[in-house]
């Protein structure tokens, strides 16, 4: 059953990796609720089969700039572009991240601060970037993904889990910061969710996926649109005086 908000037609969406995955999903979801979409990421081929894929199904191309969301700066000028053609932004998906598993005895430091760059950094740039016109509207939602993984203390990936956990403060804070001009701040920390990627690993270990089912309460894997779902609910009127929070989204593990 799929269900119309109708705040969100013609509502400004910027989407941090819209070209696979989560993302990709929560770009065709806006699109589908007539909002304009824009979104970011460093794979052309990845962006431009979002578009296609979009645009097949809605008959809207959602815009998109490839820019590696480590740099900064690069990324500032990729967004201002988009922001230009669609006059500034009421709603910000903070999605990108990669859970690249990392042996602890050989983390460098320079590893550690390429996963910050790659995991968070650019969470809190992209809020920065972004609230300036928000605050001039009085209004806006910023999403931000986190994970159960800290949750769960997971092994192998110990930087992710402690980037993640700061999910939970950065939204807090910018909740508090942004809350003075009607502008909410919520995180989504997810279970396991089945994208092509996360397919691809357990198609290696096929065993992986029925044992992790049994930790769920539903017994049912989560799929990227439950996410995208979401992620419309929480940009919505909706959820107007919902801010601060992290929305666990696993199928009961935690
Ligand atoms: N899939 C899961 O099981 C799961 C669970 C918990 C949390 N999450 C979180 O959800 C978010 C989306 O995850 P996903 O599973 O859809 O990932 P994904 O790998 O399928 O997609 C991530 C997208 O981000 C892009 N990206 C990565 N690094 C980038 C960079 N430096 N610059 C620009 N773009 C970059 C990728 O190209 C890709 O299109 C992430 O923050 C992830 O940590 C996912």
């Amino acid at each position: 059953m799929d269900v119309t908000y109708t705040d969100l037609a013609n509502k400004t969406v910027l989407i941090s990796g819209g070209a696979g995955g989560i993302g990709a999903a929560t770009v065709l979801r806006f699109c589908q609720q007539g909002a304009k979409v824009a979104f970011v990421d460093i794979s052309l081929a990845g962006c431009q089969a979002t578009v296609d894929y979009v645009s097949d199904k809605t008959g809207i191309v959602p815009l998109f700039e490839v820019c590696d969301l480590r740099d900064i700066p690069a990324t500032r000028q990729a967004v201002n572009k988009l922001n230009e053609k669609v006059n500034s932004f009421d709603v910000l998906v903070n999605n990108a991240g990669h859970d690249e598993a990392h042996n602890f005895e050989q983390v460098t430091p320079e590893y550690f601060d390429d996963r910050v760059s790659v995991n968070l950094r650019h969470q809190y740039f992209l809020a920065q970037q972004l609230a300036v016109s928000m605050r001039e509207k009085g209004s806006g939602s910023i999403i931000n993904l986190g994970s159960i993984s800290w949750m769960l203390g997971v092994e192998g990936v110990s930087i992710y889990t402690t980037l993640k956990s700061a999910v939970v403060g950065l939204t807090k804070s910018l909740a508090r910061e942004l809350g003075h001009n009607n502008i909410r701040v919520n995180s989504i920390a997810p279970g396991w969710v089945l994208t092509e990627r996360q397919l691809e690993k357990a198609r290696q270990y096929p065993e992986k996926l029925d044992a992790y089912l049994q930790r769920q309460c539903i017994k049912e894997h989560l799929n990227p649109d439950d996410i995208a779902r979401l992620c419309l609910w929480l940009a919505s009127e909706q959820s107007a005086r919902l801010t601060g929070q992290t929305i666990i989204y696993d199928g009961g593990v935690v």
